[in-house]
Protein backbone atom coordinates (compact mmCIF):
# COMPACT_ATOMS: atom_id res chain seq x y z
CA UNK A 1 0.00 0.00 0.00
CA UNK A 2 1.57 3.27 -1.04
CA UNK A 3 1.41 6.70 1.36
CA UNK A 4 0.34 8.91 -1.55
CA UNK A 5 -0.50 8.21 -5.07
CA UNK A 6 -0.41 11.64 -7.25
CA UNK A 7 -2.50 10.91 -10.46
CA UNK A 8 -2.81 13.80 -13.94
CA UNK A 9 0.42 15.56 -13.20
CA UNK A 10 2.09 17.54 -15.60
CA UNK A 11 6.46 17.38 -14.84
CA UNK A 12 8.54 20.48 -15.61
CA UNK A 13 10.06 18.00 -18.75
CA UNK A 14 6.67 18.35 -20.55
CA UNK A 15 5.26 14.96 -19.77
CA UNK A 16 1.61 14.99 -18.84
CA UNK A 17 -0.61 12.42 -17.52
CA UNK A 18 2.09 11.44 -15.25
CA UNK A 19 1.23 8.87 -11.82
CA UNK A 20 4.01 9.68 -8.80
CA UNK A 21 3.77 7.08 -6.30
CA UNK A 22 4.94 7.85 -2.41
CA UNK A 23 6.35 5.36 0.07
CA UNK A 24 7.98 6.12 3.56
CA UNK A 25 8.83 9.93 2.42
CA UNK A 26 10.42 8.48 -0.81
CA UNK A 27 9.37 8.68 -4.76
CA UNK A 28 9.43 4.97 -5.48
CA UNK A 29 7.57 5.62 -9.53
CA UNK A 30 7.12 7.90 -11.74
CA UNK A 31 5.29 6.82 -14.51
CA UNK A 32 1.78 7.00 -17.10
CA UNK A 33 -1.09 6.37 -15.50
CA UNK A 34 -0.50 4.24 -12.73
CA UNK A 35 -3.12 2.81 -10.36
CA UNK A 36 -2.43 0.84 -7.15
CA UNK A 37 -3.73 1.48 -3.56
CA UNK A 38 -2.33 4.03 -1.51
CA UNK A 39 -3.75 5.79 1.55
CA UNK A 40 -4.22 8.74 0.08
CA UNK A 41 -4.65 10.01 -3.90
CA UNK A 42 -4.70 12.92 -5.33
CA UNK A 43 -5.89 14.21 -8.83
CA UNK A 44 -3.49 16.54 -9.92
CA UNK A 45 -6.05 17.90 -13.00
CA UNK A 46 -3.03 18.30 -15.18
CA UNK A 47 -1.63 20.84 -13.09
CA UNK A 48 2.49 21.34 -13.13
CA UNK A 49 4.07 19.15 -10.11
CA UNK A 50 7.80 20.63 -10.01
CA UNK A 51 10.42 19.53 -7.20
CA UNK A 52 10.39 22.41 -4.49
CA UNK A 53 11.80 25.48 -5.05
CA UNK A 54 15.47 26.11 -3.71
CA UNK A 55 17.25 30.09 -2.64
CA UNK A 56 21.05 29.13 -3.33
CA UNK A 57 21.85 32.99 -1.97
CA UNK A 58 20.36 34.77 0.80
CA UNK A 59 20.76 36.94 3.74
CA UNK A 60 18.47 35.64 7.05
CA UNK A 61 19.93 37.44 9.39
CA UNK A 62 18.97 40.44 8.19
CA UNK A 63 15.67 39.50 6.40
CA UNK A 64 12.17 41.00 7.76
CA UNK A 65 14.42 44.12 9.58
CA UNK A 66 13.04 46.78 6.80
CA UNK A 67 13.08 50.12 8.44
CA UNK A 68 15.42 49.18 11.17
CA UNK A 69 16.65 51.40 12.58
CA UNK A 70 15.77 53.70 9.52
CA UNK A 71 15.07 53.16 6.16
CA UNK A 72 17.94 52.92 3.36
CA UNK A 73 17.30 56.73 1.66
CA UNK A 74 19.49 56.28 -1.66
CA UNK A 75 18.68 53.02 -1.93
CA UNK A 76 22.52 51.91 -2.80
CA UNK A 77 24.71 48.80 -2.05
CA UNK A 78 27.22 51.07 -0.16
CA UNK A 79 24.05 52.80 2.28
CA UNK A 80 23.10 49.17 2.77
CA UNK A 81 26.13 47.95 4.21
CA UNK A 82 26.24 51.33 6.58
CA UNK A 83 22.73 50.50 7.41
CA UNK A 84 23.49 46.88 8.47
CA UNK A 85 26.44 48.46 10.22
CA UNK A 86 23.95 50.61 12.70
CA UNK A 87 21.35 48.00 13.02
CA UNK A 88 24.04 45.23 13.81
CA UNK A 89 25.13 46.36 17.72
CA UNK A 90 20.78 46.50 17.82
CA UNK A 91 20.60 42.85 17.25
CA UNK A 92 19.50 40.42 19.92
CA UNK A 93 19.43 36.55 19.26
CA UNK A 94 15.33 36.62 20.16
CA UNK A 95 14.47 38.99 17.53
CA UNK A 96 17.07 37.58 15.11
CA UNK A 97 15.26 34.17 15.42
CA UNK A 98 11.77 35.09 15.31
CA UNK A 99 12.09 37.00 11.73
CA UNK A 100 14.09 34.08 10.20
CA UNK A 101 11.40 32.08 11.74
CA UNK A 102 8.95 33.97 10.00
CA UNK A 103 10.60 34.08 6.71
CA UNK A 104 10.78 30.09 6.90
CA UNK A 105 7.20 30.61 7.37
CA UNK A 106 6.82 32.47 4.35
CA UNK A 107 8.94 30.52 2.33
CA UNK A 108 7.39 26.77 3.38
CA UNK A 109 4.20 28.36 2.18
CA UNK A 110 6.06 29.01 -1.39
CA UNK A 111 7.30 25.80 -1.67
CA UNK A 112 11.13 26.99 -0.99
CA UNK A 113 12.08 24.19 1.00
CA UNK A 114 16.03 25.11 0.81
CA UNK A 115 18.11 27.72 1.57
CA UNK A 116 21.59 28.34 1.88
CA UNK A 117 21.92 31.59 3.72
CA UNK A 118 25.31 33.84 4.41
CA UNK A 119 25.45 35.09 8.10
CA UNK A 120 27.85 38.32 8.85
CA UNK A 121 30.89 36.84 11.07
CA UNK A 122 32.31 40.02 11.69
CA UNK A 123 30.97 40.90 14.66
CA UNK A 124 33.58 39.14 17.31
CA UNK A 125 30.30 37.85 19.24
CA UNK A 126 29.04 35.63 16.62
CA UNK A 127 25.21 36.46 17.99
CA UNK A 128 24.13 35.97 13.98
CA UNK A 129 26.04 33.00 13.90
CA UNK A 130 24.53 31.36 17.01
CA UNK A 131 21.09 32.51 16.51
CA UNK A 132 21.00 31.18 12.81
CA UNK A 133 22.27 27.56 13.55
CA UNK A 134 19.51 27.41 16.44
CA UNK A 135 17.12 28.32 13.52
CA UNK A 136 18.75 26.06 11.01
CA UNK A 137 18.36 23.27 14.38
CA UNK A 138 14.53 24.34 14.82
CA UNK A 139 13.65 24.28 11.03
CA UNK A 140 15.52 21.31 10.20
CA UNK A 141 12.03 19.03 10.17
CA UNK A 142 10.35 21.21 7.41
CA UNK A 143 13.44 22.89 5.61
CA UNK A 144 16.84 22.55 4.94
CA UNK A 145 18.58 25.76 5.82
CA UNK A 146 22.64 25.51 5.03
CA UNK A 147 24.95 28.67 6.49
CA UNK A 148 27.77 30.69 4.99
CA UNK A 149 30.20 32.20 6.95
CA UNK A 150 29.99 35.77 5.11
CA UNK A 151 33.10 38.37 6.79
CA UNK A 152 30.88 41.58 5.34
CA UNK A 153 33.37 43.87 6.65
CA UNK A 154 36.04 42.29 4.80
CA UNK A 155 38.01 39.17 6.16
CA UNK A 156 41.44 41.13 5.68
CA UNK A 157 39.69 44.55 6.04
CA UNK A 158 38.22 44.25 9.31
CA UNK A 159 40.07 43.07 12.33
CA UNK A 160 39.60 39.67 13.48
CA UNK A 161 38.49 39.14 10.10
CA UNK A 162 39.97 36.04 9.82
CA UNK A 163 39.87 34.53 13.30
CA UNK A 164 35.96 35.26 13.47
CA UNK A 165 35.81 33.47 10.19
CA UNK A 166 36.96 30.33 11.73
CA UNK A 167 35.28 30.28 14.66
CA UNK A 168 32.10 30.15 12.99
CA UNK A 169 32.98 27.46 11.57
CA UNK A 170 34.34 26.07 14.09
CA UNK A 171 30.78 26.28 15.59
CA UNK A 172 29.31 24.26 12.56
CA UNK A 173 28.31 26.97 9.59
CA UNK A 174 28.56 24.73 6.41
CA UNK A 175 30.54 26.93 3.71
CA UNK A 176 33.07 29.19 3.56
CA UNK A 177 32.46 32.66 2.18
CA UNK A 178 33.89 36.39 1.23
CA UNK A 179 33.53 39.61 0.11
CA UNK A 180 37.13 40.15 -2.37
CA UNK A 181 35.66 43.03 -4.02
CA UNK A 182 35.15 44.94 -0.07
CA UNK A 183 38.62 44.45 0.87
CA UNK A 184 41.20 47.46 0.54
CA UNK A 185 42.93 46.88 -2.86
CA UNK A 186 42.69 44.25 -5.95
CA UNK A 187 45.60 42.82 -4.27
CA UNK A 188 44.29 42.30 -0.65
CA UNK A 189 41.01 40.64 -2.74
CA UNK A 190 42.61 37.83 -4.50
CA UNK A 191 44.66 37.30 -1.56
CA UNK A 192 41.12 36.89 0.54
CA UNK A 193 40.31 34.73 -2.23
CA UNK A 194 43.62 32.46 -2.14
CA UNK A 195 43.13 32.49 2.10
CA UNK A 196 39.71 31.32 1.93
CA UNK A 197 40.14 28.58 -0.65
CA UNK A 198 42.89 27.38 0.99
CA UNK A 199 40.96 27.21 4.62
CA UNK A 200 37.64 25.28 2.69
CA UNK A 201 40.07 22.62 0.96
CA UNK A 202 42.16 22.21 4.34
CA UNK A 203 38.28 21.35 6.22
CA UNK A 204 36.53 19.97 3.14
CA UNK A 205 34.34 22.66 2.90
CA UNK A 206 32.28 24.43 0.01
CA UNK A 207 33.15 27.41 -0.98
CA UNK A 208 30.92 30.59 -2.19
CA UNK A 209 31.77 34.23 -2.40
CA UNK A 210 30.08 37.61 -2.87
CA UNK A 211 32.63 37.79 -5.74
CA UNK A 212 32.85 41.21 -7.93
CA UNK A 213 29.68 43.18 -6.88
CA UNK A 214 30.03 46.04 -8.46
CA UNK A 215 29.65 47.86 -12.13
CA UNK A 216 33.39 48.01 -12.32
CA UNK A 217 34.71 45.96 -15.26
CA UNK A 218 38.16 45.62 -13.79
CA UNK A 219 36.99 43.85 -10.77
CA UNK A 220 38.12 40.35 -11.71
CA UNK A 221 38.17 38.42 -8.63
CA UNK A 222 35.71 35.26 -10.48
CA UNK A 223 39.11 34.74 -12.20
CA UNK A 224 40.87 34.00 -9.10
CA UNK A 225 38.61 31.98 -7.54
CA UNK A 226 38.13 30.19 -10.95
CA UNK A 227 42.11 29.48 -10.77
CA UNK A 228 42.55 28.67 -7.16
CA UNK A 229 38.98 26.11 -7.39
CA UNK A 230 41.33 24.29 -10.26
CA UNK A 231 44.53 24.94 -8.06
CA UNK A 232 43.23 22.98 -4.81
CA UNK A 233 41.16 20.90 -6.42
CA UNK A 234 37.54 22.09 -5.36
CA UNK A 235 36.01 21.51 -8.68
CA UNK A 236 31.98 21.54 -8.09
CA UNK A 237 32.10 22.65 -4.62
CA UNK A 238 32.55 26.54 -4.96
CA UNK A 239 30.04 29.23 -6.21
CA UNK A 240 30.69 32.93 -7.44
CA UNK A 241 27.85 34.90 -5.96
CA UNK A 242 26.58 38.25 -8.06
CA UNK A 243 29.37 38.68 -10.53
CA UNK A 244 27.45 41.79 -11.70
CA UNK A 245 31.17 43.33 -12.50
CA UNK A 246 30.95 40.65 -15.41
CA UNK A 247 28.34 42.53 -17.49
CA UNK A 248 30.34 45.61 -17.69
CA UNK A 249 33.72 43.42 -18.59
CA UNK A 250 35.44 43.87 -22.05
CA UNK A 251 34.02 40.98 -24.10
CA UNK A 252 37.01 39.78 -25.44
CA UNK A 253 38.28 39.17 -21.67
CA UNK A 254 34.67 37.86 -21.14
CA UNK A 255 36.03 35.48 -24.15
CA UNK A 256 38.55 33.85 -22.10
CA UNK A 257 36.97 34.26 -18.39
CA UNK A 258 33.59 32.20 -19.73
CA UNK A 259 36.09 28.65 -20.37
CA UNK A 260 38.00 29.07 -16.80
CA UNK A 261 34.99 29.57 -15.02
CA UNK A 262 32.81 25.94 -16.85
CA UNK A 263 36.87 24.15 -16.67
CA UNK A 264 36.67 25.15 -12.79
CA UNK A 265 33.52 23.42 -12.31
CA UNK A 266 32.45 26.75 -10.45
CA UNK A 267 28.81 27.64 -10.29
CA UNK A 268 26.92 31.30 -10.56
CA UNK A 269 24.61 32.62 -8.43
CA UNK A 270 22.89 35.68 -10.15
CA UNK A 271 20.42 37.58 -8.16
CA UNK A 272 18.07 39.91 -10.32
CA UNK A 273 16.05 41.56 -7.95
CA UNK A 274 19.25 42.76 -6.37
CA UNK A 275 21.59 43.35 -9.14
CA UNK A 276 18.55 45.19 -11.20
CA UNK A 277 18.07 47.52 -7.95
CA UNK A 278 21.99 47.68 -6.87
CA UNK A 279 23.80 48.13 -9.89
CA UNK A 280 24.00 50.80 -12.42
CA UNK A 281 23.51 53.44 -9.69
CA UNK A 282 26.56 55.39 -11.08
CA UNK A 283 25.56 55.65 -14.53
CA UNK A 284 23.45 58.45 -15.87
CA UNK A 285 21.75 57.25 -18.93
CA UNK A 286 22.09 54.63 -20.47
CA UNK A 287 22.01 52.99 -16.79
CA UNK A 288 23.32 49.50 -17.17
CA UNK A 289 21.21 46.20 -15.87
CA UNK A 290 23.98 45.01 -13.46
CA UNK A 291 23.18 41.37 -13.61
CA UNK A 292 25.61 39.02 -14.73
CA UNK A 293 26.00 37.23 -18.12
CA UNK A 294 23.21 34.25 -17.34
CA UNK A 295 22.85 33.23 -21.00
CA UNK A 296 26.37 33.13 -21.95
CA UNK A 297 27.53 31.51 -18.86
CA UNK A 298 24.85 28.63 -19.69
CA UNK A 299 26.06 28.33 -23.13
CA UNK A 300 29.38 27.75 -21.97
CA UNK A 301 27.78 25.00 -19.59
CA UNK A 302 28.12 26.53 -16.20
CA UNK A 303 25.67 25.74 -13.70
CA UNK A 304 23.95 29.21 -13.06
CA UNK A 305 21.03 29.45 -10.46
CA UNK A 306 19.43 32.45 -9.33
CA UNK A 307 18.93 33.87 -5.86
CA UNK A 308 16.63 36.17 -3.87
CA UNK A 309 19.74 37.57 -2.03
CA UNK A 310 17.08 40.05 -0.23
CA UNK A 311 13.74 40.30 1.47
CA UNK A 312 12.65 43.70 3.16
CA UNK A 313 16.23 44.39 4.91
CA UNK A 314 18.42 47.44 4.58
CA UNK A 315 19.30 46.59 1.02
CA UNK A 316 15.64 45.72 -0.40
CA UNK A 317 12.31 46.16 1.12
CA UNK A 318 10.12 43.80 -1.13
CA UNK A 319 10.13 40.41 -1.70
CA UNK A 320 7.86 37.60 -0.09
CA UNK A 321 10.37 34.61 -0.51
CA UNK A 322 8.89 33.53 -3.75
CA UNK A 323 11.00 32.30 -6.23
CA UNK A 324 9.03 32.72 -9.18
CA UNK A 325 9.03 36.40 -8.69
CA UNK A 326 12.73 36.04 -8.57
CA UNK A 327 12.65 33.94 -12.14
CA UNK A 328 10.07 36.32 -13.31
CA UNK A 329 12.72 39.14 -12.82
CA UNK A 330 15.84 36.89 -13.93
CA UNK A 331 14.29 36.24 -17.65
CA UNK A 332 13.36 39.53 -17.70
CA UNK A 333 16.53 41.21 -17.21
CA UNK A 334 18.55 38.51 -19.07
CA UNK A 335 16.28 38.59 -22.10
CA UNK A 336 15.48 34.91 -21.93
CA UNK A 337 12.14 35.21 -23.04
CA UNK A 338 12.40 32.15 -25.51
CA UNK A 339 10.49 29.22 -24.18
CA UNK A 340 13.35 27.20 -24.09
CA UNK A 341 15.16 30.60 -21.96
CA UNK A 342 11.77 30.47 -19.29
CA UNK A 343 12.64 26.90 -18.84
CA UNK A 344 16.11 28.05 -18.09
CA UNK A 345 15.08 30.22 -15.56
CA UNK A 346 12.25 27.96 -13.89
CA UNK A 347 15.73 25.17 -13.52
CA UNK A 348 17.72 28.29 -12.28
CA UNK A 349 15.65 28.54 -8.78
CA UNK A 350 14.99 24.71 -8.75
CA UNK A 351 17.78 22.15 -10.52
CA UNK A 352 20.45 24.59 -10.72
CA UNK A 353 19.67 26.05 -7.20
CA UNK A 354 19.98 22.87 -6.11
CA UNK A 355 23.25 21.53 -7.58
CA UNK A 356 24.96 24.46 -5.69
CA UNK A 357 23.28 23.70 -2.43
CA UNK A 358 24.72 19.89 -3.21
CA UNK A 359 21.36 18.98 -1.74
CA UNK A 360 21.14 15.15 -1.69
CA UNK A 361 17.32 13.36 -2.94
CA UNK A 362 16.45 16.32 -5.37
CA UNK A 363 14.12 15.53 -7.99
CA UNK A 364 11.09 13.98 -9.27
CA UNK A 365 12.52 10.43 -10.23
CA UNK A 366 12.27 7.71 -8.34
CA UNK A 367 14.70 7.16 -5.48
CA UNK A 368 14.44 10.99 -4.63
CA UNK A 369 12.55 12.82 -1.35
CA UNK A 370 8.80 13.21 -2.61
CA UNK A 371 9.56 17.17 -1.63
CA UNK A 372 7.42 18.77 -4.21
CA UNK A 373 5.17 21.15 -5.11
CA UNK A 374 1.45 21.34 -6.77
CA UNK A 375 1.57 24.88 -8.82
CA UNK A 376 -1.63 26.19 -10.37
CA UNK A 377 -0.07 26.43 -13.72
CA UNK A 378 -0.27 24.33 -16.31
CA UNK A 379 3.32 24.25 -17.07
CA UNK A 380 6.77 26.37 -16.09
CA UNK A 381 6.29 28.74 -18.06
CA UNK A 382 2.98 29.59 -16.93
CA UNK A 383 4.04 29.05 -13.52
CA UNK A 384 6.67 31.90 -14.06
CA UNK A 385 3.98 34.31 -15.71
CA UNK A 386 1.74 33.61 -12.77
CA UNK A 387 4.04 33.73 -10.10
CA UNK A 388 1.51 30.53 -9.94
CA UNK A 389 -0.20 30.22 -6.39
CA UNK A 390 1.78 26.56 -4.67
CA UNK A 391 -2.08 24.56 -3.80
CA UNK A 392 0.28 21.93 -1.82
CA UNK A 393 3.34 21.63 -0.59
CA UNK A 394 5.02 18.20 0.20
CA UNK A 395 8.37 17.36 2.24
CA UNK A 396 9.59 13.78 2.65
CA UNK A 397 5.70 12.71 1.95
CA UNK A 398 4.42 15.10 4.65
CA UNK A 399 1.69 17.95 3.17
CA UNK A 400 3.23 21.07 4.56
CA UNK A 401 0.95 23.42 3.32
CA UNK A 402 -1.86 24.73 1.71
CA UNK A 403 -3.20 27.57 -0.14
CA UNK A 404 -6.67 27.81 -2.43
CA UNK A 405 -6.59 28.44 -5.97
CA UNK A 406 -6.69 32.01 -7.25
CA UNK A 407 -9.61 32.76 -8.26
CA UNK A 408 -11.32 36.31 -9.14
CA UNK A 409 -15.56 36.34 -8.68
CA UNK A 410 -16.63 38.37 -12.04
CA UNK A 411 -19.90 39.99 -11.82
CA UNK A 412 -20.35 40.58 -15.25
CA UNK A 413 -23.49 39.54 -16.96
CA UNK A 414 -22.82 36.60 -19.89
CA UNK A 415 -19.25 36.05 -18.58
CA UNK A 416 -17.91 33.23 -16.28
CA UNK A 417 -18.10 33.48 -12.80
CA UNK A 418 -14.45 33.06 -12.03
CA UNK A 419 -10.85 33.03 -13.50
CA UNK A 420 -7.84 31.60 -12.86
CA UNK A 421 -5.76 33.14 -15.10
CA UNK A 422 -4.37 30.07 -16.89
CA UNK A 423 -4.24 29.93 -20.66
CA UNK A 424 -7.66 27.71 -22.32
CA UNK A 425 -5.94 24.75 -22.68
CA UNK A 426 -5.78 23.52 -26.51
FE1 LIG B 1 24.30 38.59 -1.04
Amino acid sequence: MLDLLIHNATLPDGRTGMSIAVQDGRIVEVTASLDAPAHEKLDAQDLLVAPHFVDPHFHMDATLSYGQPRVNQSGTLLEGIALWGELKPLLTAEALIERALAYCDWAVAKGLLAIRSHVDTSDPSLLAVDALLEVKRRVSPYLDLQLVAFPQDGVLRSSGGVANLKRALDKGVDVVGGIPHFERTMADGAASVKLLCELAAERGLPVDMHCDESDDPLSRHIETLAFETQRLGLQGRVTGSHCTSMHSMDNYYVSKLLPLIAEAGVSVVANPLINITLQGRHDSYPKRRGMTRVPELMRQGVNVAFGHDCVMDPWYGMGSGDMLEVAHMGLHVAQMTSQSGIRQCFDAVTVNAAKVFGLEGYGLEAGCDASFVLLQARDSVEAIRLRATRLKVYRKGRLLAETPAATAALHLADRPAATAWMHPKN
